[in-house]
């Protein structure tokens, strides 16, 4: 099912969201240590991670022909493919996992914390396991696949103070390194190196573009408490 083109939207609605539920948008003291740590960090952090790229291949073998498309606008190709690890309850790898997508099947606003249970995939892929059972929990999670033309348009991931998860990375495969993956963040792009992990600071300004086949990523939603801020710090490969 392809969703409508995607409209540019104005980040004049947060002032109208405040005034309706200031409750909802002041952010607690937990959320503003929590953002000013990860503000010392930097904006693409490498972390001590690595994905053991072979396990990975042979572990998502039962999975090759799986992939879902993720997220396609009516009138727009863009070959980018998608699997869950962390869905809703009951949901399969195969299911819907953009969050608009997610939020058409339910019916429902839904945040990323409301993603919390692990799917058949997160079982089976052990090889990611070090880096995903790492934390307190997990919010949506998942791999996406970008294909030869593959993109993400410049988009903030929820660049609000009261944001309840941060982002951090792994770029899985041949294809998924500086030269045949472009990350711009803030304008700069970054240097990504294949079968590494990094926290990545997408409130700032983003995008993506695949120059070749299977470009692939886990994408992890780390809910943002104090407690995992510290865990972060702790796997920071320059420390
Ligand atoms: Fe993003």
């Amino acid at each position: 099912m392809a969703l409508p083109p995607r409209k540019i939207k104005s980040g004049g609605n947060y002032y109208n969201k405040w005034k309706r539920d200031p409750e909802k948008w002041n952010p607690t003291e937990e959320s503003v240590w929590c953002e000013l740590q990860l503000q010392i960090l930097g904006d693409f952090e490498p972390l001590t991670f690595d994905i053991d790229q072979d396990k990975f291949k042979e572990e998502m073998e039962p999975y090759k022909d799986s992939w879902v498309p993720y997220l396609q606008r009516e009138g727009v190709q863009n070959n980018r493919e998608g699997l869950l690890l962390v869905g809703l309850e009951g949901d399969a790898p195969t299911d819907s996992l953009s969050m608009p997508e997610a939020i058409a099947r339910t019916g429902k606003f839904l945040e990323e914390t409301d993603f919390n249970t692990p799917t058949q995939l997160y079982k089976d892929l052990t090889c990611l396991h070090p880096l995903l059972d790492y934390w307190e929990g997990l919010g949506r999670t998942m791999l996406v696949k970008a294909n030869q033309g593959g993109f993400f348009p410049p988009h903030r991931d929820n660049p609000h103070l009261t944001r309840n998860c941060f982002r951090v990375v792994a770029f899985i495969g041949s294809s998924t390194n500086v030269d045949s993956y472009e990350w711009i963040l803030d304008d700069r792009r970054r240097n990504i190196v294949a079968g590494k992990s990094y926290y990545i600071d997408t409130r700032k300004t983003h995008r993506t573009h695949s120059w070749e086949d299977d470009s692939i990523h886990l994408i992890l939603n780390i809910p943002k408490t104090w407690a995992n801020v510290q865990k972060l710090m702790s796997k920071l490969r320059y420390s």
